[in-house]
């Protein structure tokens, strides 16, 4: 009865307050997300060995737009009881954050020593997460594998990284396992793979092409296997969750012809299948075995039993959809980012991929919901970066209507989503606050709060966005 009642007056709140259709939020846990070399700085403390990325940056500044480096950013690795106290403050219940594995297992290979200053610098920010009333959430792979690792055997392209990742795997779970009860292998494969040892555009920036996109799939995912074969055996006591944060923008058909509809299952199968159909299915969409062949891996008997449903819940990050159209080849597709009357997806953001497409998360849950049995799902990010943002000054650096006008838009479409049955459970936000956005520097922000990097204290101001997720979302979601 009283829930019923709780549930009414949201409704009617909601209603009252912006248009949003009834989002039963009490069946999702609302959160915001980080990671660890975007936000944390002091690269060299407490015994923390260099990952690919701080070499990668030193070598080569012009690389990054504003030549800046994650050495200092939001430095939450000396704020952090202050960054959780904010989101309290805000009625955040959860926070996504990534543990870089040079703190904790410097020498990055399997049996190496476990750095006692690391596993207590975690420790002390979970158990700070958890006075603060926020449920953490941690990402094991956020793209900062120690450079020991790309020297010796060249990252993700070398077998040797699945033994060396299920022990980094193993060391979290022993050290933070009793309190942190939702874990994520790897943010993103299809970033690591095409851009960190495909073309070579991320850290550690060499260009191993189309042999290494591929093989660097096949070591990843056999390294997540890995990792939730310790999990599930190993740790089964810990009773958590495991699953992978996997990008994929939603692919929407042209115009209903039917190789239009097929030009956009063509580009699922490829960027999302790759990752998500392996590990639910346990082996390759068709189409990656039949169009990358000559690059492709196989895996054995046991690998495609050890892969097969290898995770607890579909996690994904999804922004924002791109129109798939036939390219002549019934294997292959455009990418189109107006529609056949020449509109455009929606608002751009200052990042070139991005647009505000509030239906894509929709169409996205329906298609997962259907494609992998109806699976519990994770949106594990989701956000926007507003264009001229970093720029701004005076009262207009804490104004992010488009911020705000997406998430509004995006939660909308979850409510219908949800109204048709799909099982989201979470849904994390990027980012929490303004942090070093990888080749962007700090010239692209995404966060719901304001960090001044130009001026010493990084003075953190909710921005506008914050104040509506915290009214409309933040407060009136408790679960965790
Ligand atoms: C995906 C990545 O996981 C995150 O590190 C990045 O900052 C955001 N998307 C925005 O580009």
């Amino acid at each position: 009865m009283a829930t019923t009642l709780l549930s009414a007056i949201w409704t009617v709140n909601l209603a009252l307050n912006n248009p949003l259709c009834p989002v039963h939020a009490d069946n999702i846990a609302f959160g915001v997300a980080g990671a660890a070399y975007q936000t944390e700085g002091s690269p060299h403390a407490d015994g923390r060995s260099p990952s690919i990325w701080d070499v990668y940056v030193e070598k080569n500044p012009k690389k990054i737009r504003d030549g800046s480096t994650g050495a200092v950013t939001c430095d939450h690795y000396h704020r952090f009881k202050e960054d959780f106290a904010l989101m309290k403050k805000l009625g955040v219940k959860n926070y996504r954050f990534s543990i870089s594995w040079g703190r904790i297992v410097p020498s990055g290979r399997k049996g190496g020593a476990v750095n006692p200053k690391g596993v207590a610098f975690y420790n002390a920010v979970i158990d700070s997460m958890i006075e603060n009333g926020i449920s953490p959430a941690a990402t094991l792979y956020h793209w900062d594998i120690p450079q020991t690792n790309q020297d010796e055997y060249k990252g993700f392209l070398g077998r040797e990284v699945i033994d060396d990742f299920a022990y980094f795997a193993d060391v979290a779970f022993k050290h933070f396992g009793d309190r942190v009860k939702k874990w994520i292998t790897f943010n993103e494969p299809w970033v690591v793979c095409n851009i960190q040892w495909g073309n070579g555009d991320f850290a550690p920036g060499v260009n191993e092409g189309e042999k290494g996109k591929w093989l660097c799939g096949h070591n990843l995912l056999l390294s997540h296997a890995a990792a939730v074969k310790v999990y599930r055996g190993k740790f089964k006591a810990q009773k958590g969750k495991i699953g992978m944060a996997l990008w994929s923008e939603w692919s929407e058909p042209y115009t209903d012809a039917p190789e239009d509809k097929r030009a956009a299952q063509n580009k699922m199968d490829i960027d999302f299948g790759w990752f998500a159909d392996t590990i639910h299915f346990g082996d390759y969409p068709p189409l990656v075995k039949k169009l990358k062949a000559a690059y492709l891996p196989e895996f054995t008997e046991a690998e495609k039993q050890l892969l097969k449903r290898s995770y607890d819940y579909v996690g994904m990050t999804l922004y924002t959809a791109k129109y798939a159209h036939y390219n002549g080849n019934p294997d292959g597709w455009w990418v189109m980012t107006k529609d056949k009357d020449g509109n455009i997806l929606g608002e751009q953001a200052e990042s070139y991929w991005l647009y505000n497409v509030p239906w894509a998360i929709n169409r996205m849950l329906n298609y997962l919901d259907k494609r992998y049995d109806r699976p519990e799902i994770w949106i594990l990010e989701n956000g926007i970066s507003e264009k001229g943002e970093a720029a701004r000054v005076g009262a207009a650096r804490l104004h992010d209507p488009l911020r705000t006008k997406y998430f509004s838009g995006y939660v909308d479409e979850v409510c219908k989503a949800q109204q048709t049955g799909v099982r989201l459970t979470h849904y994390f936000i990027w980012s929490f606050m303004d942090n070093w956005e990888w080749r962007e520097g700090f010239s692209t922000r995404f966060g719901i709060v304001r960090v001044d990097f130009d001026n010493k204290n990084l003075t953190r101001t909710p921005k506008t966005s914050a104040t509506w997720l915290q009214k409309n979302i933040f407060s009136r979601s408790q679960k965790k």
